[in-house]
């Protein structure tokens, strides 16, 4: 149909703007002629008076499609030069330490498909730069994350899938704000599921450590994490990571002494977070913690860090993915992984990486050695093994204490279930 036939039939509309299957009709003419965001207007008006108008959500649902496969966003090609998540297994040189060795290699066990590369959104990373924290761009995406399927799956939920569709989002009633305190054991993920997600949001995800904005003047730290959010609500739609929240928010009875400077920077989160209701339709605030218990309650209530989120350390399917990761740069010989995972029960994802490392380590110092490059092998890992003990039980030990004993809130019931499973409690 051509451009001025659907002008007809939008003059028609204006004189009966009341007409929803007229609308819907221009709407799909609209979208066949390529004019998405013309048709997402006139889907949004029928959503207005009819907002269970599933065809309506179909079509918007198609039309988003559209508009990012013109715009890039939500189908982001990786930028010239960027590595994709997998990168680091064609880096490899597999051709030289197969002729270094003087026999081929066994091939990689990680399949070498191509990998889809974070997708771009069209946030412009200087609007939202700062000393204070980091726009960079890993190169590393949720796919790069072993395991942890519940987790993925709650973030995308949360904020992946309205930060990519926000017109569907809309439809739903569904707006980017709030926040989300991942906790766990140390080394299981939590900052590199977040860098992950930053992978795949590009410009739009923010990192803060709260270790590093301490400034010695007193003051400063508050003005410091004003000058954060105020970035990130410029950047908006955006994603805040403030990592290790405990830094700066622990609870007054869990600090040894009067510790006034604490209590402001407690304060000016809180403000921060209050704001986002009014000023920051649009950011939505991701915080990391090992030590959820101590940190000040008056943060995690509705409105401010809200949900909590379980990483946990990862199962058996996990630590095999985690394990292949980390394997799939490296001259393998002969390596089961499926038996390694089974062996390493109540390691964290930095412990099998520190596995991995070490038994490459040992794999090295042997083809120093001898004089010719050595493949990582089995018996590498297990003498690897030996020395390297699953860090997360001590954390367990702890939370269970929590769980038993200061669980009045049901705060802590995934983490109960989990304990409860693992036969801990
Ligand atoms: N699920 C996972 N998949 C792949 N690698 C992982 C996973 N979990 C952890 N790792 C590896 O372990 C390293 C440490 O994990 P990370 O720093 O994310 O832990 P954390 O939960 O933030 O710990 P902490 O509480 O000490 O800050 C990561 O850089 C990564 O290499
Ligand atoms: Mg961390």
């Amino acid at each position: 149909m051509n451009s001025a036939a659907i002008d007809g039939l939008l003059a028609a509309l204006e004189r009966v703007p009341d007409n929803v299957p007229l609308r819907i009709n221009v709407a799909k003419l609209l979208l066949q002629a390529g004019r998405h965001s013309e048709a997402i207007d006139h889907l949004n008006i029928i959503l207005e008076v009819d907002a269970a108008n599933t065809e309506t959500i179909q079509l918007l649902v198609d039309a988003s499609a559209g508009l990012s496969s013109v715009t890039g966003a939500g189908h982001g090609i990786p930028e010239p030069g960027e590595a994709p998540g997998k990168q680091a297994s064609r880096d490899f040189d597999w051709h030289r330490a197969e002729q270094e060795l003087g026999q081929s290699l066994p091939a990689p066990f990680v399949s070498d498909e191509s990998h889809p590369g974070p997708p771009a959104l069209a946030i412009d990373g200087d609007r939202a730069g700062g000393a204070l924290f980091d726009v960079d761009r890993p190169a590393i995406t949720l796919a790069d994350v072993g395991g942890l399927e519940e987790v993925k799956k709650r973030l995308n939920e949360s904020f992946l899938d309205p930060m990519r569709n926000p017109e569907v989002a809309k439809a739903f009633g569904k707006s980017l704000r709030g926040g989300l305190l991942l906790y766990g054991p140390p080394g299981c993920g939590k900052t590199f599921m977040a860098r992950a997600v930053a992978g795949e949001l590009g410009a739009a995800f923010m990192t803060a450590t709260m270790t590093d904005i301490f400034d010695k003047f007193i003051g400063e730290t508050e003005k410091n994490l004003h000058e954060i959010f105020e970035a990130a609500r410029r950047a908006a739609p955006a994603v805040l990571f403030l990592d290790e929240i405990d830094a700066v928010a622990t609870k007054r009875s869990a600090l040894s002494g009067g510790a006034a400077w604490m209590r402001q920077t407690v304060n000016q989160l809180l403000l921060e977070l209050d704001s986002m209701d009014s000023q920051n339709d649009g950011l939505f605030v991701l915080a990391a913690t090992n030590q959820p218990w101590d940190i000040d309650n008056a943060l995690l209530r509705p409105g401010r860090l809200d949900r909590m989120l379980l990483v946990l350390p990862p199962d058996r399917a996990a630590r095999e993915a985690i394990l292949k990761h980390h394997f799939s740069s490296r001259p393998i010989a002969g390596i089961d992984v499926q038996k390694i995972a089974s062996r390493t029960e109540d390691f964290s994802g930095a412990d099998l990486e520190h596995v991995v490392t070490s038994a490459a380590e040992k794999a090295m110092t042997e083809s120093l050695r001898r004089g010719s490059v050595q493949a990582i092998s089995m018996s590498h890992v297990n003498e690897a093994l030996k020395e390297i003990r699953p860090s997360t039980r001590q954390w367990l030990q702890m939370a269970r204490n929590v769980v038993e004993f200061g669980n009045t809130s049901g705060a802590y019931d995934d983490l109960g279930l989990y304990l409860r499973f693992r036969k801990m409690i």
